[in-house]
């Protein structure tokens, strides 16, 4: 297949008008009958990805007029879109379906010295736990070092924890999915590179709504998912690999795809094991390609807007119920409200959380009960009413 040149739609630095509200109805029109309040665990697609993924279906039921565009093409603009958006190259990223798929390859491709130790956070989302426990099987520890008394990471002591001498990989969420922590990638990255030790980050719940830049961030291995922040289809997702680590470490699931020998398809059987110089060698094999095409549609259509200002409207919409939990301190705030921890994920428990929540149900909020705690997690299509609605629920609920 000839090559196929990386054109990735210009993006505009502003949105034109930079109206979340025109945003909202152009692009979101599905969530306008409730308050959809619920990003953290699936965000909607915009219409501009539905149509793309449709067209790209369309295209589909007559493959014999596809174009190389339409296969290498899409890979590429979907690797670029990814890359962009967390300040890497496109040849650092491998496309997957999850983000277990990235928290695997770091778990079963990281080298690690037998008796070293596999440290996280107690409270990580589970996707960040299971792939590491399995590495025992390697002689590796893995520790959970406790959190602070409300479920949210504790700095000093992970810190402490990884300066011990024996630590070979740190494995950490961005956002927690329970508090909406947001940690400190740069302080982590800077601590484990001055030691030798791997970094690896879940940035689903951070993608999206939170800059990450890896190069800053110091971070070895990235993982995400495309449901949450980033308003993607489903199974679709992508792993970062730092530049220089790819020659180190060997892929887990070996795709056809990720071999030179495989690039020309006319000529597939002389069978060689040397794998791609770059990401792809960490992508198993054939993609989701319509859903991919989403996946760059809704990464567009979040640069376009502008992460940092996706950051501040979440906090404007989220003020509402700001004020109402400063005027209730009753009610407990799991959330760090600090300016460089908070988040468009804010979580509070209630007394009775579980009767406050249908009564929020019933009201017409979407959101969930998460870890005993309520779970609100508004996006750029949400609204300041939105979030009056769930205060005039409590208001009645928790007078
Ligand atoms: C922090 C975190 N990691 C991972 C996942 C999901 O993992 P996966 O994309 O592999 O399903 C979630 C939520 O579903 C999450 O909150």
């Amino acid at each position: 297949m000839p090559p196929v040149p990386v054109i990735l739609a210009p993006m505009a630095t502003t949105l034109a008008p930079r109206d979340f509200a025109a945003l909202r109805a152009r692009e979101f029109p599905g969530v306008c009958e409730v308050a959809y309040l619920n990003a953290a665990a699936v965000a909607p697609i915009p219409e501009r990805t539905r149509l793309a993924t449709e067209a790209y279906g369309q295209r589909r039921t007559r493959p014999h007029e596809l174009k190389a565009d339409d296969f290498d093409g899409v890979l590429e603009r979907a690797r670029a879109a990814a890359a962009r958006l967390i300040g890497a190259d496109s040849t650092e990223i491998a496309l997957g379906s999850n983000t277990s798929f990235g928290l695997n390859l770091a778990a079963h491709a990281l080298p690690m010295e037998p008796g070293s130790a596999v440290v996280i956070s107690d409270r990580e989302f589970p996707a960040n736990v299971y792939p590491w426990m399995r590495q025992r099987e390697r002689g590796v520890r893995l520790e959970i070092v406790p959190t602070d008394p409300l479920g949210r990471p504790d700095e000093e002591r992970l810190l402490e924890r990884l300066d011990r001498g024996d630590v070979s990989v740190f494995a950490l969420s961005a956002v927690q999915f329970a508090s909406g922590y947001c940690a400190d990638l740069t302080r982590f990255g800077r601590f484990c590179s001055e030691r030798g030790i791997w970094f690896v980050v879940d940035a689903i719940q951070a993608l999206g709504q939170v800059e990450i830049d890896v190069r800053q961030a110091g971070i070895d291995i990235l993982a995400t998912g495309g449901h949450k922040w980033l308003c993607a289809p489903f199974g679709t997702g992508f792993a970062y690999v730092r530049r220089e680590l790819q020659d180190r470490l060997e892929p887990h699931l070996v795709g056809w795809t990720g071999m030179q020998a495989c690039t020309d398809y006319t000529r597939l059987l002389d069978y060689q094991y040397k794998f791609l110089p770059d990401a792809r060698r960490y992508e198993p094999a054939t993609h989701g390609l319509q859903d991919l095409v989403g996946l760059t549609e809704s990464i567009q259509l979040l640069v376009e807007a502008g992460i940092s200002r996706i950051g501040a409207h979440q906090q404007e919409v989220l003020q509402p119920l700001l004020d109402w939990l400063a005027g209730h301190p009753e009610v407990q705030v799991i959330s760090d409200l600090s300016p460089a921890r908070r988040t468009g994920i804010l979580c509070f428990q209630p007394a009775g959380p579980e009767n406050t929540f249908h009564s929020l149900a019933d009201a017409g909020v979407v959101c969930v009960l998460r870890e005993g705690a309520i779970r609100i997690a508004p996006h750029l299509y949400n609204t300041v009413d939105d979030v009056a609605r769930v205060v005039s629920v409590l208001n009645r609920t928790n007078p």
